[in-house]
């Protein structure tokens, strides 16, 4: 749907409509985020890639839960040097901007993957600090300001396009880590990743993911990802992409409110398929048309006044 109203610039990146695909829910190939921008979305974000491959965990690895799925899928990918090949393919094919997700085991890792990505047409980056169930990596990353700072600055030292930098509702204070990331340069955050969380089978008596401990999405972490998402506007001056259990164009519009310039959707497409985006859109439109607003940037942070 193309339409001013929606029209939205993201840390220099210019969307259609604010809606995007998150990273992980649908992996990697051209012809799957082909679809997802054809489908409505205004970008599309990667899974996340690293510098070396990795298997990921042994399956089970997404177990469905009556408010979502918590998944542990470990991070499987090819590593940026095969990954290049699907960015260029990917590029060649969208009308809309690619992120790609990149994430590391140090600073310098994170610098090379997110230069790589560039290189090969990525318009953007988005920094996976945040993964909840990979050892020495995410939310090991994400939950120490200092150690954050430094990744981002690698990063904005080694490519010059916009960073964005994904957040962990699991930490005690999802604000001050948002702005020790601004801080070190960052141009966009993205609000959250998953939620620490498990799942028992009450037959065999034992966790159901290999991993045993993984990450919660879908609508059930909905209300905390707005409560981060409303924590940080009050903190960082800087665009924030609200995710998070969104479902309809009345959960988007309530991160909109909180703060959100964008938002992410992912769980939502597994669980009720790629026409979400539409739906969300064509809400969100209708939204402002019925409350005379002119354009979706109007409603940004609207529920911090006082
Ligand atoms: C199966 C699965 C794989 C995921 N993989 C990634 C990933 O590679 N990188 C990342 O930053 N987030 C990953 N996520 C987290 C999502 O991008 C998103 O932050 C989270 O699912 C919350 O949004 P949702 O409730 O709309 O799914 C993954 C989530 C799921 C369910």
């Amino acid at each position: 749907m193309k339409n001013k109203s929606l029209k939205v610039n993201l840390a220099g990146l210019s969307l259609e409509n604010p809606t995007m695909l998150t990273s992980g829910i649908l992996g990697y190939s051209a012809l799957t985020l082909k679809s997802i921008a054809e489908g409505g979305a205004g970008a599309v974000v990667t899974k996340s890639v690293g510098l070396k491959p990795r298997r990921g965990y042994a399956n089970p690895t997404v177990v469905q839960v009556d408010c979502g799925l918590v998944n542990a899928v470990g991070l499987p990918n090819p590593g940026i040097d095969e990954f290049v090949k699907d960015i260029r393919e990917a590029k060649a094919v969208l009308t809309v901007p690619l992120i790609v997700s990149v994430y590391g085991f140090s600073a310098e890792e994170y610098a090379w993957v997110a230069e790589k990505a560039v290189k090969a047409g990525a318009d953007a980056v988005e920094l996976n600090v945040s993964c909840p169930h990979v050892k020495e990596t995410g939310i090991e990353i994400g939950q120490n300001p200092m150690v954050l700072a430094e990744v981002v600055r690698e990063v904005k030292r080694a490519m010059e396009k916009p960073v964005f930098v994904k957040l962990s509702p699991n930490v005690a204070d999802i604000a001050e880590i948002a702005e020790a990331a601004v801080k070190a340069g960052a141009d966009a955050i993205t609000a959250i990743n998953t939620v620490k969380a498990m799942a028992i089978d009450i037959e065999t008596a034992k966790p159901i993911l290999s991993n045993k401990r993984g990450g919660l999405s879908g609508h059930a972490i909905k209300p905390i990802a707005v409560r981060c998402v409303y924590d940080i506007y009050e903190k960082v001056k800087k665009p924030i992409i609200g995710c998070g259990g969104i479902t309809s164009w009345q959960d988007a519009v309530e991160f909109m409110l909180a703060g959100a310039s964008a938002v992410q959707i992912g769980t939502a497409i597994a669980l009720k398929g790629p026409g979400v985006f539409k739906s969300v859109v064509m809400g969100i439109n209708t939204y402002l048309k019925r409350k005379g607003f002119r354009s979706v940037n109007e409603i940004v942070g609207l529920a911090h006044r006082s």
